[in-house]
């Protein structure tokens, strides 16, 4: 099992690129599933949840290639309705498979993707908009079959803004004739992402970005090319590493709209961030001011970065208060940085984090992808050798974050 080793409390200098979004590759690939026709989408992140992703189309019956950050996708007149344990027990968003193959073939099985380490996750929300469509949805051995003699276009609300839910019905719904009106969507910009591919396979989307998305959808889709987006989270992770190491960094290819809610809590930490010709040029010196955040559907702040944010508090200059509102149990790395001295104290969904001058390197342990970021940024910040176990976490969603760390100066090296 791989692990970094970094020798912290060095400055990062220089400019590093940001990845496609894995969040929003994830289901744009998945969406292929719509059509029969060749797609190719572009900007894809080489990361192991999209290898998964990948193996999953082509068990389903799809023919898929990847070159470097290009995926092209063929074939689906036979594809397969029902999705393997072993693939969606590996990645949750699997479960995405379930919107385009019941919309196309009015039945599909996918297993109950089961808890995870930050949270229970269930897909009652997705459940519930399918049978607002006519589906039926019965549990057969740990197995969530979804059949529907008519699936119909409706008007139908969340009960949270479910960024997977609101996904999985957009994509049922852009393969049924009519109009479907979500309200209380997610509005994630991978949600916007989605809608665009959507619209390029021929569906129409409008909305997208707002809590109520309309689908027109069609009878039959057509091939696309597609771009995804920049990674918000990727870029959000260097910003906040920079701003924890110390620095002078720019991030090229960034979406700042994206970040709204980082930025603005980076600069009430006294950190400076400025627009450049496409991209986001972060300084930081000296210890941050502390800056208590609330995690939020977009646009407030994400629960995504919110490990990288407690590992950054925790050098702050006073006390500050962190607040996880989407899952139940994502503090899995709070118990991790006080093994780099960190003060952090837990009260249910709470953490309170009483910044120290420095944290000492220690050996850690990454628990998901997140917490693992966290952990990595911790571990720049802090002086002396960090070893971070469970790298695997970490590349799920990071494409070799060392390289592109070691481009700023960091040292930090994969051993294996
Ligand atoms: C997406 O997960 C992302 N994953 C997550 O990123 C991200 O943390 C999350 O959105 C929130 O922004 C992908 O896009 C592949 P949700 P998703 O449905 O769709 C509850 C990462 O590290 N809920 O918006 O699963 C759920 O338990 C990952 O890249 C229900 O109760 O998130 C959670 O508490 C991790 N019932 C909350 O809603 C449901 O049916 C938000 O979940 C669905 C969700």
């Amino acid at each position: 099992m791989d692990r970094f080793v970094i020798e912290g409390a060095k400055r990062l200098k220089g400019s590093v690129p940001v990845n496609g979004s894995k969040n929003a590759a994830l289901p744009v690939l998945i969406a292929t599933l719509l059509t029969d026709e060749p797609c190719v989408i572009e900007n894809v992140p080489r990361l192991r949840d999209i290898r998964t992703t990948l193996r999953l189309l082509e068990t389903l019956g799809k023919r898929v290639s990847m070159e470097r950050h290009r995926v092209s996708i063929e074939g689906g007149r036979r594809l397969l309705t029902r999705a393997p344990y072993d693939l969606v027990k590996e990645m949750r968003a699997s479960v995405l498979v379930a919107g385009p193959l019941l919309a196309r073939f009015r039945k599909v099985r996918v297993p109950q993707p089961g808890g995870c380490a930050i949270g229970l996750r269930p897909v009652d929300i997705h459940v519930r908009a399918f049978q607002a469509m006519g589906a039926s949805c019965e549990n057969e051995g740990g197995d969530l079959v979804i059949t529907a003699r008519r699936l119909q276009p409706c008007r139908l609300r969340l009960r949270f803004p479910s960024v997977g839910a609101t996904e999985n019905v957009m994509m049922a719904a852009a393969a049924i004739r009519g109009t479907t009106v979500i309200s209380n969507a997610a509005r994630e910009p991978e949600i916007e992402d989605l809608a665009d591919f959507l619209c390029e396979l021929g569906a129409g989307v409008t909305g997208a970005g707002t809590s109520e998305v309309r689908v027109e959808g069609r009878d039959r889709l057509h091939g696309a090319s597609h771009r995804v987006i920049p990674d918000r989270i990727e870029a959000g992770t260097f910003l906040i590493a920079c701003a924890a190491a110390g620095g002078d960094v720019t991030l090229r290819g960034v979406e700042p709209a994206h970040l709204g809610a980082v930025l603005a809590a980076l600069k009430k930490a006294g950190v400076s961030v400025t627009r450049t010709d496409g991209g986001l040029r972060v300084v930081s010196r000296g210890r941050p001011r502390p800056v208590s955040i609330r995690t939020e559907p977009h646009p407030g702040f994400p629960t995504d970065l919110q490990a990288p944010w407690m590992a950054f508090m925790c050098v702050a200059r006073g006390a500050s208060r962190i607040c996880e509102d989407i899952f139940e149990r994502r503090f899995m790395h709070a118990a991790e940085l006080a093994r780099l001295g960190a003060w952090v104290a837990f009260e249910g969904n709470r953490v309170t984090v009483r910044g120290v001058p420095a944290l000492q390197g220690a050996s850690i342990m990454a628990s998901d992808i997140r917490a693992g970021a966290g952990l990595v940024v911790a571990g720049l910040a802090a002086s002396g050798k960090t070893e971070v176990q469970r790298v695997y976490h970490i590349d799920r969603g990071y494409e070799r974050i060392e390289r592109k760390l070691r481009r700023l100066g960091a040292r930090i090296r994969r051993l294996g």
